[in-house]
């Protein structure tokens, strides 16, 4: 019996945190880093549905990168990365689409499902969700690196994920982004899920990876990270690889009307709620000043 009154004050300690995010959107960008076994995946589709059963509208955008990787080595297609972004040519531009708006979206969204959520996968494609422009990243000497079919987000239509949300729906979102001649653009999942963040001034950014959060120079968890910590811990190399997009994106976020941004362990079970439902505070959380 008294097992069953703890599991009661558990699901009542939810209460306050399910009131205040009730019809609000919350943004997860889902690493393809922290998505590496199917069970992980399982376990993070649990916790989304939970999310919308209790009135709670998440967006979700995910990443592939480990899973991209994969499929080039076996197509023998070489590739690279610089300042944490992959050099996307055509011919690895056909996988990345395969791969992301194929194969991963579509697990995520069928686990979803299985579960009893009513999920929708989508790539920025579909009805011109992400609309997007080639990235010209400067180098350290100024000249612009040459990423090749990477993209940067120019504008979200945040109607098309409003009228799947008025439906019931929820959005599983691939990070391709397509240009003005209707070609496909390779976008970072973080910076892809910002945009859709901005555009839709979410309540709530979660951004899961596969570390506790940003680390300091010891590997110790950063549990609160602003602006001007962010900045100096890119430029002194604390801060480097894929966390670079994910930190910047934080930032972006906030300055475009985001309320909160979070980068939590998606390795962690059930961290999606430890972040919504509790006050334990885990993972990094970004903050404008
Ligand atoms: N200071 C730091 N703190 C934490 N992680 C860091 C730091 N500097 C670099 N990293 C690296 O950033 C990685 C997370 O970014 P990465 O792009 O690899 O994963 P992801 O964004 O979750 O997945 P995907 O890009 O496939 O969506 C970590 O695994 C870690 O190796
Ligand atoms: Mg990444």
């Amino acid at each position: 019996m008294q097992g069953y009154i703890q599991k009661a004050e558990t699901l009542i300690e939810a209460l306050p945190y399910i009131r205040e995010f009730a019809g609000k959107t919350v943004v997860i960008k889902y690493g393809g880093a922290a998505m590496r076994d199917e069970s992980r995946i399982a376990s993070f589709a649990e916790d989304i549905v939970l999310l919308q059963f209790v009135g709670i509208r998440p967006v979700i955008v995910h990443g592939g990168g480990p899973q991209i990787d994969r499929l080039l080595e076996r197509l023998s297609i070489p590739t690279e990365r610089r300042a944490g972004l992959r050099v996307t040519t055509p011919e690895a531009m056909e996988v990345v689409e395969m791969v992301l708006g194929g194969t991963v979206n579509k697990q995520i969204t069928a686990l979803i499902n299985r579960f009893g959520g009513r999920a929708i996968g989508l790539s920025g494609k579909d009805a011109s969700l992400i609309r997007a422009r080639r990235y010209d990243l400067p180098g350290p000497d100024g000249k612009p690196l040459d990423l090749g079919e990477v993209g940067l987000v120019e504008s979200v239509d945040a109607t098309v994920i409003s009228t799947l949300e008025a439906g019931g729906f929820m959005p599983v979102i691939a990070p391709i982004g397509v240009g003005d001649n209707g070609e496909a653009y390779n976008i970072n999942g973080d910076t892809a899920a910002a945009g859709i963040a901005g555009a839709l001034k979410a309540e709530k950014f979660i951004l899961l990876t596969d570390v506790p959060g940003v680390l300091d120079g010891e590997k110790k968890l950063i549990s609160t990270m602003t602006r001007t910590a962010a900045h100096a811990a890119i430029a002194d190399g604390t801060i480097s690889g894929g966390m670079i997009p994910k930190v910047e994106c934080g930032l972006e976020a906030l300055a475009g009307g985001v309320h909160k941004v979070h980068i939590i362990d998606g390795r962690v079970p059930h961290s999606v709620l430890l972040e919504i439902f509790t006050d334990a505070g885990i993972g990094t959380e970004i903050t404008r000043a």
